[in-house]
């Protein structure tokens, strides 16, 4: 074999079933394979050359577009210079840089640590959280509260405190102690544009949660700024400020997973920033590396790192960390990331292309079967009715036929997930309107 001249990605293989695929139906997926050999900007091509529209930046993380060659050049420079160090008691300067780089992003925290995924992200962020109060003399907080309908990744601890139940059965209890609010999906909001106006008062929820099991005995609650793998949906008005407010009153640590809408997806770099809301630590992932090597991170205050610095000077302030926390290829990956990101205006464009795309997802409204329609800078979703078969059924075949026509967006249940890459113009969002609207009105 050539090595020089074949690239894996070009030749459909024979084995399908040594690969067991992350959250696949694999049977199905086996019947008529989807395979993508090439990306480049908004465009994946398949190995037979068709092209498709990204509408969904990967997994809600290609914010630059695909295959950017700043990025590119970044990773291959530095795999031939320093390909792994670990940052146990010893460390390379990439990291620091980094690490630098991304805390002077967001004025309210001075700290991250770094991760190599959203889930990993997630555990460490309710972890700190764990440790703060215990090093506060404050052990007995622990009681971790998430949402109905969250998505936190799928390690222990972001399983246990999301609520999507479908992800949570197979495994039956993880955390003993984990709670959930309700979720903020309300039909007496459909078709809002932005922020709903209704369901403020499901924060309460967290005030319910003290009185019943007292206050004093919750660590953290943790919320997505805008929940995402349930299917789109932004917070109601007002709902986050209150949730920060009853956290304040009993002491709770506000965690806001940011995995999805860190790095530019509102139009901002952060949609705490966008939202004006001050978590006391935030995850991140996806687009910190623009996708292109796995990296995640818990940004954390000021107050929250001095905690851990009150032991003894040779002994290890946090007992946790990744062999990988830190890797030169991903940290070489991020700092491409951010330049490309500030050089090239690209949460800029995506603040720009927002009311673009929110026009086309709601021209769709009036589309036979579609319910609701919910939108947030560059993040929306097309809700559809259940059909007579069942939940997903729907969502699943409008799936398959938009990806025969040229799209990919993400089922989730019956609701059509979009979150296009940044980059996007507005030719393309016009592209992705006469799609959806090709699959839906026939
Ligand atoms: C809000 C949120 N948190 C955490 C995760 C988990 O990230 P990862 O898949 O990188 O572990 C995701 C993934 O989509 C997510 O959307």
């Amino acid at each position: 074999m050539n090595h020089q001249n074949t690239n894996p990605s070009d030749h459909v293989p024979n084995d399908l079933d040594s690969y067991w695929m992350p959250f696949t139906a694999s049977r199905w997926f086996k019947e008529n394979p989807r395979l993508i050999a090439r990306a480049e900007g908004t465009r994946y091509f398949t190995p037979e050359g068709h092209a498709l529209i990204d509408g969904t930046a990967g997994l809600w993380c290609c914010n630059a577009g695909h295959n950017h060659p700043h990025i590119v050049k970044a990773i291959q420079d530095q795999a031939a210079r320093l390909d792994f160090a670990h940052s146990f008691n010893q460390g390379h300067a990439i990291a620091f840089h980094t690490a630098s780089r991304l805390v002077d992003m967001v004025e309210d925290f001075d700290h991250i640590f770094f991760t190599n995924s959203g889930s990993e992200a997630v555990d460490t962020a309710l972890k700190i959280a764990l440790a703060y109060h215990s090093a506060n003399g404050e052990g007995q907080r622990r009681i971790l509260v998430g949402r109905q309908k969250a998505y936190h990744g799928i390690n222990f601890g972001g399983l246990s405190v999301g609520g999507i139940g479908l992800n949570k059965g197979q495994f039956g209890t993880l955390y003993p102690s984990a709670m959930q609010m309700r979720h903020t999906w309300l039909l007496d909001n459909a078709f809002s544009k932005g922020l709903p106006d209704q369901g403020a008062d499901l924060a309460d929820d967290l005030q319910q949660i003290c009185e019943t099991h007292g206050g004093h005995n919750v660590a953290a609650v943790i919320v997505e700024a805008v929940a995402g793998a349930g299917g789109v949906l932004p917070p109601p008005k007002g709902y986050l400020e209150r949730l920060r407010a009853i956290c304040d009153a009993h002491g709770i640590l506000m965690i806001l997973d940011e995995v999805i809408t860190g790095f530019g997806r509102l139009g901002q770099g952060f949609a705490h920033q966008y939202f004006d809301v001050k978590p006391d630590l935030v995850t991140v992932a996806k687009g910190i590396t623009n996708a292109t090597v796995p990296l995640g991170g818990v940004f954390a205050t000021d107050k929250i790192r001095q905690a851990f610095l009150n032991g003894p000077k040779t002994m290890v302030d946090l007992f946790h960390g990744y062999t990988y926390s830190g890797h030169p290829l991903a940290c070489a990956a991020a700092l491409a990331t951010l330049d490309v990101y500030q050089s090239e205006g690209v949460f800029e464009n995506a603040a720009l292309m927002a009311p673009i795309f929110e026009d086309m997802l709601h021209s769709l409204a009036d589309a036979p079967g579609v319910i609701d329609v919910r939108n947030i800078g560059l993040m929306g979703a097309i809700q559809l009715d259940q059909h007579a078969d069942g939940m997903g059924v729907a969502g699943r075949a409008a799936f398959e036929g938009l990806w025969e026509k040229g799209l990919v967006v993400r089922p989730v249940g019956d609701s059509l997930c979009m979150s296009p890459p940044l980059v996007i113009d507005r030719e393309t969002i016009e592209q992705i309107g006469d799609l959806i609207s090709a699959q839906l009105r026939g």
